[in-house]
């Protein structure tokens, strides 16, 4: 039995990058795979890696893409929650993955819009997410959110990140986010 045979496991932003290196991960270990994103075609071709990845394991796992789903879109992120509980029931991992690297240039330059749709797909984006998440899940199911470290200080190496503020803040809020709804969820052993 594979590690994560029968599981159901979520990853926004997945047809391409760490989300689709994700993706193949947890599809050799056995997992069903639901991948999401904007552009359709990214992630009709990481389908058919992930389905070559899951005929060579035989773990018989399937997988399902959501294209079209904007995870700063909280009607699309509901929809999509309420179709997979219809289709399969509970969901056991998602992984809040989806990120874009925002305007790069001095704060002042930074289009306001782009601002606001930085924060809306790391920091918005991972709060419905998890939000609707678990909403089906069952002690034991988990919530992984990537970051990274280019938030921390260290003012030798350029950190926080410079010239990448809405990036580095979303970042920022997205860790006190991820700290701040695990301890809401310890009682329904969500980890
Ligand atoms: N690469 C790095 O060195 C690095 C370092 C630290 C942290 N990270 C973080 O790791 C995550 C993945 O990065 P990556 O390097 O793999 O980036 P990537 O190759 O650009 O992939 C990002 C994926 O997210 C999807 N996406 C972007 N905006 C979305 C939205 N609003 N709704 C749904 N999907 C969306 C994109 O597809 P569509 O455009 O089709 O939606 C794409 O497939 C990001 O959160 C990033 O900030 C990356």
């Amino acid at each position: 039995m594979l590690k994560f045979q029968n599981k159901i496991v979520i990853i926004t932003g997945s047809g391409t990058g760490i989300g689709k290196a994700i993706a193949i991960k947890f599809a050799e270990n056995g997992a069903n795979i639901v991948i999401l994103g904007r552009r359709k075609e990214p992630l009709e071709e990481a389908a058919k890696e992930l389905e070559q990845v899951i005929s060579k394991v035989k773990s018989n796992s399937f997988v399902k893409i959501f294209p079209g789903v904007d995870v700063s879109d909280e009607d699309g992120v509901s929809k999509m929650f309420e179709d997979l509980k219809k289709s399969h029931g509970a969901v056991d991992i998602v992984v809040n993955n989806a990120g874009v690297s925002g305007p790069v240039t001095c704060f002042a330059n930074a289009p306001i819009s782009e601002f606001k749709s930085t924060v809306g797909i790391h920091l918005t984006g991972t709060f419905w997410t998890s939000s609707q998440a678990i909403k089906t899940m069952k002690p034991g199911s988990k919530i992984v959110t990537i970051s990274t470290f280019f938030t921390e200080e260290r003012p030798y190496e350029q950190r926080p990140y410079r010239f990448r503020s809405p990036y580095t803040a979303s970042q920022g809020a997205k860790n006190r986010l991820a700290e701040a709804m695990s301890w809401e969820i310890t009682d329904k052993k969500i980890i």
